[in-house]
């Protein structure tokens, strides 16, 4: 039967990859890559240079697929993510009958780790769910962005008995969220959700890029390193073309 791999690969540090995923690599046929344009090209190439340097039979080729676009005429952001997901499941389902044969080994590469914002997942339910194509699958666990933040920051996400909250810069915006967490984890901010938040008492930990060559650290009293990060943010986004960003907010100090 045809098996397909859904491997983390870590988020951005090709030294991030586990021997699991080493050894998956190794049997794989076929790697689909999503392009999701220029700006992000670096994210492809990344993931070819993974497969270069850890496959040992070089037997196995990449098939890239453009990712297509979210319909902006559709107003409801999860009708609108939902119309994407089936249109990727689509593009998915052609591809898995027409590059892997009977017993074919394919992969998707999934930057950081698939349990994290990231829906690979939800489109292989789909694709089961439309059973037009039969295939087993195995999912392999890699590094998170957040892990890879909170070691190079050198800290521990919660404090003593405390818990954690990982959500999105959009959620920040717009909930009280944050009154009621200790440590909030942010991910996938376009709009520097931080700058607006009330308290501006909080420790902000915050990464650019992290683990990779391009990486930025910054680290302080929110009110004193916000317009701090918020240019540096701007400067990197717009000589790199993409910007890849996380940050934990603490209410205890640095
Ligand atoms: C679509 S999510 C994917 C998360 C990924 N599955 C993970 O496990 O980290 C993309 C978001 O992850 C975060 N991210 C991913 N790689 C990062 C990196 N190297 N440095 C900082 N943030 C990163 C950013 O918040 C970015 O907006």
């Amino acid at each position: 039967m045809r098996k397909l791999y859904i491997i983390g690969i870590g988020a951005g540090n090709p030294e991030q990859v586990t021997v699991q995923a080493i050894k998956a690599m190794n049997t794989v046929d076929v790697f689909f890559l999503l392009n999701k344009g220029d700006d992000k090209s670096d994210l492809v190439q990344l993931r070819k240079e993974i497969c270069e340097r850890y496959i040992d039979r070089k037997t196995y080729r990449f098939v890239e697929i453009a990712d297509p676009e979210r319909d902006p005429s559709i107003s409801s952001y999860p009708h609108r993510v939902d119309e994407w997901h089936q249109r990727r499941a689509a593009i998915y389902e052609e591809l898995i009958s027409r590059e892997l044969g009977e017993e074919g080994r394919g992969a998707i590469l999934v930057w950081g780790d698939p349990s994290l914002y990231d829906s690979t997942l939800r489109i292989i339910d789909q694709l089961i769910e439309r059973g037009r194509v039969s295939f087993e699958y195995e999912v392999i666990p890699g590094i998170t962005s957040v892990q890879a933040l909170a070691a190079r920051h050198k800290i521990i996400l919660n404090g003593i008995g405390q818990s954690i909250c990982i959500t999105t810069g959009r959620n920040l915006a717009a909930t009280k969220l944050r009154d009621e967490a200790d440590n909030i984890v942010v991910m996938l901010d376009g709009n520097d959700s931080y700058k607006d938040l009330v308290d501006q008492d909080l420790t902000i930990y915050w990464g650019a890029y992290v683990g990779t060559e391009k990486e930025i650290l910054l680290a302080g009293r929110l009110g004193d390193i916000a317009d701090t990060i918020r240019m540096t943010r701007s400067e990197a986004r717009a000589s790199n073309g993409w910007i890849m960003d996380t940050y934990l907010l603490r209410k205890s100090a640095l």
